[in-house]
């Protein structure tokens, strides 16, 4: 059977993930693409009762509870959703992985990155996207996008903060460009999806060699 393909979606708040995760989706199943779609925060019972507790403005979940919850919502997911899909030869399309640990809570959190590596090597053992897709906006665009909706717990916090987060994006994507493809998320959805379109299906046909 040939192999799964692991991809993950990343990006600060108000990116435009969830409406590219839709046009990729449509994209797949008219292509007859065989994938599963995770979430996280979320993703599976468990993880949604974790991002209940994750994301309820004014829930005072400790720094280090936070990123604790983030982690075990992510090992239960790989070892219910993500390696079973994988060894089906599936595509993971995951919104959202390890990378934000390392952005939200490694650096913006200040709980550092060392931890946060040494939290994925037990919650993940070894299960890693091969291609991650960085949908880079300014914070000054996210922060315009937030002003017109209500916001969870992790987008409530300060300017700081969300200027944090995408330094820390920014750094990623420039140490690992093998893996972190950056796709400008300030165009048109339509734009965006072709490119998004062009990346992922030339990387699933060539997901065995
Ligand atoms: P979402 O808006 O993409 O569903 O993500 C919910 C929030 O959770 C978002 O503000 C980013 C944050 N988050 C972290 O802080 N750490 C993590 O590990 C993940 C997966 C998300």
């Amino acid at each position: 059977m040939p192999s799964g393909l692991f991809l993950s979606i990343e990006g600060i708040d108000c990116s435009g993930k969830s409406t590219q995760l839709n046009l990729l989706t449509a994209k797949l199943d008219a292509n007859g693409i065989a994938y599963l779609l995770n979430r996280e925060p979320g993703g599976s019972d468990v993880g949604r009762q974790i991002r209940e507790i994750l994301l309820r403005p004014g829930n005072p979940v400790s720094p280090t509870a936070e990123l604790l919850l983030y982690f075990a919502n992510r090992a239960q997911n790989v070892d219910e959703q993500i390696r079973p899909a994988l060894a089906a030869g599936a595509l993971v399309v995951s919104d959202r992985y390890t990378d934000s640990t390392l952005a939200y809570q490694g650096v913006a959190r200040g709980l550092g990155q060392i931890l946060v590596s040494q939290l994925h090597g037990i919650a993940c053992r070894g299960t890693e996207p091969s291609l991650t897709l960085y949908l880079r906006i300014r914070p000054e665009v996210s922060a315009e996008r937030l002003r017109e909706q209500s916001k969870d717990r992790l987008e409530a916090e300060a300017g700081d903060f969300h200027n944090a987060v995408f330094a820390a994006y920014e750094a990623m994507a420039a140490t690992h460009p093998e893996r972190i493809v950056t796709v400008d998320g300030e165009r048109s959805p339509d734009a965006i999806a072709a490119d998004i379109w062009d990346i992922v299906s030339e990387r699933w046909a060539r997901r065995d060699r």
